[in-house]
């Protein structure tokens, strides 16, 4: 299966930043998969412990979890960057900067590296003051300070936005910028998911959370659709609440050029991806994925 995306792909299914992606031995595992490319968790500039646990629980509809961005430094992914080479497929890095010295140093690294693209995450719930994508001054200026280095693809990991108003006000700030492709969605900022103990069910941020899983689908779905009318021109990787053939489809149909899957592989690890690529292909009844694009919404 051969799709466009701002690399080629064996196929438009990726994981989403963040799950099964921290370490060697999961990234292995990933590379090894029919993922069409791997995307490695975000890395800082130093390596992070994250939030004490537990800190993501399941519940009913979806996930919630305030990770708090535990991952090993960004010399780490590097140096993983070059091993995962022989897996012969593309490998994207996520950046998340506390400041807008951070987000320029981490890209410039790793424009030197080995990676296909850098994807700048400007939507983390769970770390520093605030989702950087909500203050569009901010967004700005970390775009002005990231996209004018090297030649690798800049992809942009973008929160829900909650009305077009919003959505055109941000693409508006993008266009300005040489941005190739933007994922939709990260996790819904702050929900609170309280268990049987009468307690919430992670213990980081007083209960609060990013929700990820089935109740984030409509909001993703709803993202792309709506980047999609703004931003003719920018790939869209489409995430929140994939765990079936069905939802692949929706996505395609609300005008995405990829899908990641995040809570679905940290519930039903690797076997998921094999599952949903057979599910999706049933559906497709022989179609191709760029005559089902964006057909949802005429
Ligand atoms: C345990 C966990 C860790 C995550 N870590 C990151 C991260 O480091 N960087 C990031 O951009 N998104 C991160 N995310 C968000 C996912 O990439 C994804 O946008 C979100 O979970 C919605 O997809 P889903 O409904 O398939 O889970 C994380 C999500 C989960 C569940």
């Amino acid at each position: 299966m051969k799709t466009d995306f701002c690399f080629p792909l064996t196929s438009p299914i990726m994981n989403a930043c963040g799950v099964m992606d921290t370490t060697w031995e999961e990234l292995v595992a990933l590379a090894s998969s029919r993922l069409g490319a791997v995307v490695m968790k975000t890395a800082t500039i130093r390596p992070r412990e994250g939030n004490p646990t537990p800190r993501y629980a399941r519940f009913k509809y979806g996930s919630i979890q305030a990770m708090g961005l535990p991952n090993l430094g960004y010399k780490a992914y590097i140096k993983f960057s070059e091993e995962l080479k022989k897996f012969g497929k593309p490998v994207i890095a996520s950046v998340f900067g506390f400041n807008l010295d951070e987000y320029e140093f981490l890209v410039s690294e790793f424009q030197k590296s080995e990676v296909s693209a850098i994807e700048v995450n400007v939507s983390c719930p769970n770390a520093g003051e605030g989702i950087p994508a909500y203050n569009t001054k901010y967004l700005d200026e970390v775009l002005s300070r990231v996209t004018s280095i090297g030649d690798k693809p800049i992809g942009l990991k973008l929160p829900p936005y909650l009305t077009e108003k919003d959505v055109k006000e941000v693409s508006s700030i993008i266009k300005k910028y040489n941005v190739s492709y933007i994922t939709l969605v990260n996790s819904y900022p702050t929900g609170l998911v309280i268990g049987e103990d009468e307690k919430p069910l992670i213990v980081p941020r007083n209960g609060f959370g990013g929700i990820g899983g089935e109740s984030l689908k409509p909001i993703a779905l709803a993202n792309v659709a709506m980047f999609g009318k703004s931003m003719k021109d920018v790939y869209i990787a489409g995430v929140g609440g994939i765990s079936s053939g069905k939802d692949v489809l929706d996505f395609f149909l609300a005008g995405a050029d990829v899908v990641q899957l995040g809570t679905v592989l940290k519930e039903n690890g690797l076997s998921a991806i094999s599952e949903i690529e057979r599910e999706f292909m049933d559906l497709l009844r022989g179609r191709s994925i760029e005559e089902i694009k964006g057909k949802a919404l005429g």
